[in-house]
Parts: structure tokens; C-alpha cells; sequence
């Protein structure tokens, strides 16, 4: 056998037909895991985010052949030559071998300006409007983001209440994107005008726009304002400007149905008119003003809407799972341990703060320490803390569920030992990483 000589495998990459050379022998990372689900055998490195999904035993036998030590020649000898060649395409493509895992270092922060508003919505979590907070100056939101930026912060989205109600919200604005933080602000883009707009434009990166109607009287049953046509102005008119923007939709549960249908023309209309603009659906109706949801009507909600994500939006639960790994960030949490601020100052390790309780102001502290605080509370709430993950192959990939419904959650940082939590999602990433496989060869 030639040291050299190579078996094309064609398919191609980046143009190119890939070639291997046949006395290639695999050295796969320690911890693979290999699971039999719906006919499939998924190879998962369990200390990792990557698998690999054969789908049959010709392929699993072929996988098994190369992890014995055999070479791909000896391999293609002894068995199906496809399967072979499917495998190692498979491989080659994942970079299997020699996977990348990082950890997620990047420091984005959500910042409640106000908890007053204009509106009144009848879902809000933030009791916005009836909960009154001693809200921080302008000033001092200055230099909180000064010292978030000096110590390595990325992104700050903007929320409350609503921000535009907040005396000294464009000069908060206006700081932010000047010290090179990227930008995100929540509002319902009811007080926005053309001038504001101009204004301002240049230094959003994102504006989200609720809009939870697809006409005057539906966007009125749930904001209690009339606000539809102001809040569509605001989408076209940042959307003229070449702001990223997009449109937030939280319907209530009454009637969902029938919201849906009546939805999805408007969305499409939209959608056409504006295909730059995203529509996020809130798939989960959380605590507020008049809601409370039980578990099964929220697992119900969530179906109905992301049925029709994937009408508008063909794919794109799939895509956007394959888009998690393209940074190689492991997940070792749901987010919980990341930093929202109340519009007095109270940090809380998640953006549902009302749900929380907080023990540090920021008047009272600094991002060095508070960094180091979050790097502590996602440690300690990672699935590796946690007693139903901490064994499962996939608790990198998944990254466990909400956090929230760890018992004992608002204990966070007096807590000890591991957390326990009821999973109810491993099929259903076990589909996806069936579902999502084809979009790693592209
Ligand atoms: C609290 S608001 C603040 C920003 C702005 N005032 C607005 O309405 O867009 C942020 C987002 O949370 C959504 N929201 C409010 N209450 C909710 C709830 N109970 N469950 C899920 N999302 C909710 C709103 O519809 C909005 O898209
Ligand atoms: S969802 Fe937004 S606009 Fe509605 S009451 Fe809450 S903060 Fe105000
Ligand atoms: S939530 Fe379930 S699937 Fe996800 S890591 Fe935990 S045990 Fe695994």
C-alpha cells in the first residue's frame, strides 16, 4: 500500500472533491457515547457538542471498524463500500477527530431603564406601571456601562417599562454605542417619531418591537392602547434607516387559535414588505398582570406558535440549531447566571427578575466582581451541578432546561450541593441532531 495514495471521497468541500489518504487510521476523542434512537445510531462525544448520526448498522459497523484501529483501505475492504464512504464523509466534514469546545466568555447584560410605561399590557411581566422603582440617573447608568465595558462587556440590551419614557434614555443610548458596546433596546415603538428615529438610528444595532396584533382592535386587547398603526410606523421607518430590526409577537392564550389565523396573513404581508425584518414569537407566556399559565397550557402554546414559525419561517428551528455550533460554544446552562440590573440598580441572574430575589445592588459593586459572581452562579448551576445531567451524553449540546424551575432557585449563591430538575427534552434534541444533520456538510 502507497504511504500517499488517496481515496477520493467526493463530496466536496469548498469546491474542492476531499480526498483521504487510505491508510488513514482514526483517533476519535475519548467519551464517545453511541445511542440507538428511531432506527438511527447516534455517535455523541458526550464531552463535547459534536455526533455523528449513521443510519444504518452498515454505517454503524463501518464507524466501529475505523474506531477498532482498521484503516479506511482495510475498512472499504471489509465493509460497504458506501456506508464506508458515508462515514468518513460524515467525519471528515464534522471534523470529528478533532473536535473545538469553547466556553462562552462573551458578556452581554440586560438593563431595565424604568419599570413605567405608556401601556398596560395585560400579559406584562414586569408589572410595568403599577410596581414603582426608585430609577438610577441617567449618570450613573453612564458609568455602569463604562465600567462594563473596561472589564470586557459586549452587548447591553435596553428594556423596562419602557425605555422611551425614561428621562436621559438617548443619552444612555448614545454612551453605550459611543464606548463600542453593541446595542439592543425593547420598546413598543409607540413614542418614536421620524426625528427621534434619525436621531437615534445610527447608534441602535437592534431595535425589537413589540407588536402582539395584526390589526387596531387585537393589538388592543392585549396592550390596552392604541398603538397598532404608531408601532408599525416605527418598524418601517427604523427599517428605512438600515436598522436591524425586529418585531416581538406575545400573544395571549384566549383565543390562540384564532389569533394564529388571523396572524399569520399579517405576518406574511409583513414579512414581504419588510424581509429584513424578523418576527420573534415569545414561545412561553411567564408570570404577569393577568397571566398565569399552567405548564401544560404553556407546552400548548408553545406548539401552536412554533407550528407557526415553521410556516412562515420554513426550517428555521433546524438551522438555528446547527447556528448554536458554529461558534463551538459548549452549553453548559440556559443563560441563568447572566446579568439583568432593575432600574434601581438590583442584579439579577436572569431577565426574569420578578421571579427572583437579588442581593447586590450595582452602586454597590463593580463588573470585576460581578463577572466573577456570574462565572460562579453558571458554574454552580451547569449541568455538570446538576444531578439529572451531569451523566447525560448531550448536556453540552442541550445545555439543560430553565433554570427557574430548579427548586430552591432563588437561593442561588447560599445553595449547596447539586440541583435537580425533571427533563422532558431529550427526544426531542435527539431529533433535532437527526433533523439538523445534512446542514453540517453545507
Ligand atoms: C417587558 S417588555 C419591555 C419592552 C417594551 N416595553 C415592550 O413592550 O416591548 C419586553 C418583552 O416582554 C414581552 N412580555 C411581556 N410580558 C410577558 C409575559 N408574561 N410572557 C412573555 N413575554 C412577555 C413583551 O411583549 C415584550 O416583547
Ligand atoms: S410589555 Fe412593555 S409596553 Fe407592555 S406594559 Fe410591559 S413594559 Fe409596558
Ligand atoms: S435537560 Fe435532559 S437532555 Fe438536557 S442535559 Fe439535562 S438530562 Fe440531558
Amino acid at each position: 500500500m502507497m504511504k500517499n495514495k488517496k481515496k477520493n471521497l467526493g463530496y466536496e468541500e469548498n469546491d474542492r472533491e476531499t480526498e483521504i489518504e487510505i491508510n488513514k487510521v482514526y483517533h476519535f476523542p475519548k467519551g464517545l457515547v453511541t445511542c440507538k434512537y428511531k432506527g438511527f445510531y447516534l455517535i455523541i462525544n458526550s464531552e463535547g457538542i459534536s455526533w455523528l448520526v449513521l443510519k444504518d448498522y452498515e454505517e454503524f459497523r463501518a464507524f466501529q471498524l475505523l474506531t477498532e484501529g482498521y484503516t479506511v483501505e482495510e475498512t472499504l475492504k471489509i465493509g460497504k463500500e458506501e456506508a464506508v464512504i458515508n462515514v468518513i464523509t460524515q467525519i471528515e466534514a464534522k471534523k470529528f477527530e478533532n473536535p473545538i469546545c469553547k466556553d462562552n466568555k462573551v458578556r452581554d447584560i440586560y438593563i431595565y431603564l424604568t419599570n413605567n410605561c405608556n401601556q398596560h399590557c395585560k400579559h406584562c411581566y414586569m408589572f410595568a406601571g403599577d410596581i414603582i422603582v426608585n430609577e438610577l440617573p441617567c449618570e450613573q447608568w453612564m458609568k455602569v456601562l463604562n465600567d462594563f465595558k473596561e472589564n470586557g462587556g459586549h452587548g447591553v440590551s435596553f428594556t423596562g417599562g419602557e425605555v422611551t419614557v425614561y428621562k436621559g434614555f438617548e443619552k444612555v443610548i448614545k454612551h453605550a454605542h459611543e464606548i463600542g458596546l453593541v446595542v439592543t433596546v425593547l420598546s413598543n415603538g409607540v413614542l418614536w417619531d421620524e426625528k427621534k428615529i434619525q436621531e437615534l438610528g445610527s447608534y441602535i444595532d437592534e431595535i425589537q418591537i413589540s407588536i402582539d396584533g395584526y390589526d387596531k382592535e387585537s393589538y388592543y386587547k392585549v396592550r390596552q392602547y392604541d398603538g397598532f398603526d404608531k408601532a408599525i410606523q416605527c418598524v418601517k421607518d427604523f427599517s428605512a434607516l438600515g436598522t436591524k430590526v425586529s418585531v416581538a409577537v406575545t400573544p395571549l392564550y384566549d383565543n390562540l387559535t384564532e389569533f394564529v389565523d388571523n396572524f399569520e396573513p399579517f405576518a406574511r404581508k409583513l414579512i414581504k414588505k419588510y424581509p429584513q425584518v424578523f418576527i420573534k414569537f415569545n414561545l412561553e407566556l411567564i408570570p404577569g398582570r393577568e397571566v398565569c399559565m399552567t405548564k401544560e397550557e404553556n407546552k400548548n402554546y408553545k406548539q401552536i406558535l412554533r407550528n407557526l414559525v415553521e410556516r412562515l419561517y420554513p426550517n428555521y428551528y433546524t438551522e438555528t440549531f446547527v447556528l448554536n455550533y458554529e461558534n463551538h460554544f459548549l452549553r453548559k446552562n440556559c443563560g441563568f447566571g447572566g446579568i439583568s440590573i432593575s432600574a434601581d440598580g438590583q442584579v439579577f441572574w436572569c431577565n426574569r427578575i420578578h421571579e427572583l430575589v437579588s442581593r447586590i445592588n450595582i452602586l454597590n459593586t463593580n463588573f470585576k466582581e460581578l463577572f466573577a459572581e456570574s462565572d460562579k452562579i453558571m458554574m454552580d448551576t451547569s449541568v455538570d451541578n446538576t444531578a439529572e445531567c451531569k451523566n447525560c451524553e448531550i448536556r453540552y449540546i442541550c445545555g439543560g432546561g430553565c433554570r427557574l424551575e430548579y427548586e430552591g432557585i432563588k437561593d442561588v449563591g447560599i445553595h449547596r450541593g447539586e440541583w435537580h430538575y425533571i427533563c422532558d427534552k431529550k427526544e426531542v434534541i435527539y431529533d433535532k441532531m437527526i433533523k439538523c444533520n445534512d446542514f453540517f456538510y453545507e
